[in-house]
């Protein structure tokens, strides 16, 4: 039965890809890539709500592209991979849904309120209905399932409110998502600050984030140096952040549970633990490093996948776009 069902997600290029977007999302992407047909996406649209550099826009954007075809994703057989941007029923179906979504919704979104404090001299509209952006993506491919980690747990729960809305309005318009709960993905702390998701805006210190683009001695040193604590156990606990997140780093690459983790630890010292985490990433990383390393270097195989993933995409987007303006009473297009 799963394999009838669609899973969608986007991610935002707007940074290097880290360890972070590879063991919190791609590596799990790629799994469910065997069970469901896929649509994976760079969500380019949604990045313009913080603004963006043109030219790094675009090598970040050919980076986690070459980070998702690495991984296999590559839209051979049923997965679909492509730029948001080349879709324009994305952004035509966001301007429904903006009309379809309260004020006052939005501004319960804890993003927006994140996002409004920190980039506070450009507090865009975008910004705000970011949300109404996102609904769409989701609906335009009926997807059934949504893996989505905490931060984007309360813009799906809307997006299924903005979608039943629709419905009762207008009939059955839109397959309703569910989140996908199941393993998403381990959540990667900062190396240096393990209280924060992994990621470059959040700090400005090298050692907090490991890239894709570190190279493999790079990558080692970053975890021997990650902060721990003082007291000298190896366990996951709360008030163990630093260890805790080591912890997940390795069970994501291991495929090992923290259960199974701890006991192989056990009695080890702090530094001979780093070292095992260290070689065990490296090992992981290494023959996936070298795939994005080359795919990199071929723009034109980069920039052919998503041509074509785009034209995958445009089929499936527009019917759902067309059955949108007749129920709304549009003209038809003859
Ligand atoms: N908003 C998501 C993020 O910042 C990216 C995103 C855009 C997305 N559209 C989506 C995720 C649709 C899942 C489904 O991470």
């Amino acid at each position: 039965m799963s394999e009838n069902k669609t899973i969608l997600s986007f991610v935002q290029p707007s940074g290097d890809p880290t360890l972070g977007n590879y063991l919190g999302a791609f590596k799990n992407w790629a799994k469910m890539a065997k069970e469901y047909n896929c649509i994976y996406a760079i969500a380019d649209l949604h990045t313009l709500t913080v603004r963006q550099n043109p030219a790094d826009l675009r090598k970040n954007s050919r980076q986690m592209l070459a980070l998702l075809l690495a991984l296999g994703l590559d839209n051979e057989g049923k997965n679909i991979v492509f730029a948001q941007s080349h879709v324009s029923a994305h952004a035509e179906l966001a301007w429904v849904m903006n009309c379809y979504t309260y004020i006052g919704e939005l501004n319960r979104m804890t993003q927006f309120k994140d996002k409004s404090s920190k980039h506070q001299a450009n507090i865009n509209a975008g910004l705000l209905t970011y949300p109404c952006l996102m609904a769409a993506d989701i609906l335009l491919y009926k997807a059934d399932l949504v893996p989505v980690g905490e931060d984007q747990r309360q813009h799906l729960e809307l997006t299924r409110d903005v979608a039943e809305r629709f419905n009762n309005l207008y009939g059955d318009v839109f397959t309703v998502p569910e989140a996908y709960i199941g393993k998403v993905g381990a959540r990667i702390m900062g190396l240096q600050e393990p209280t924060r998701k992994m990621s470059k805006s959040e700090s400005a210190n090298a050692n907090n984030v490991i890239f894709l683009n570190d190279d493999i001695n790079q990558i080692a040193n970053k975890i021997k140096r990650a902060v721990t604590d003082s007291d000298n156990t190896i366990k996951a606990a709360e008030d163990k952040p630093g260890i805790t997140n080591l912890l997940n780093i390795y069970c994501a690459v291991t495929g090992k549970t923290v259960e199974e983790a701890e006991k192989e630890f056990a009695g080890m010292g702090y530094g001979a633990f780093k070292g095992a985490v260290a070689e065990a990433v490296v090992e992981d990383l290494r023959p996936l490093k070298a795939k994005y390393d080359e795919i990199l270097k071929d723009k034109t195989y980069i920039d052919n996948i998503i041509k074509d993933g785009a034209e995958r995409a445009s089929k499936i987007a527009y019917r759902t776009l067309g059955k949108v303006y007749k129920k709304l009473g549009f003209l038809p297009r003859t």
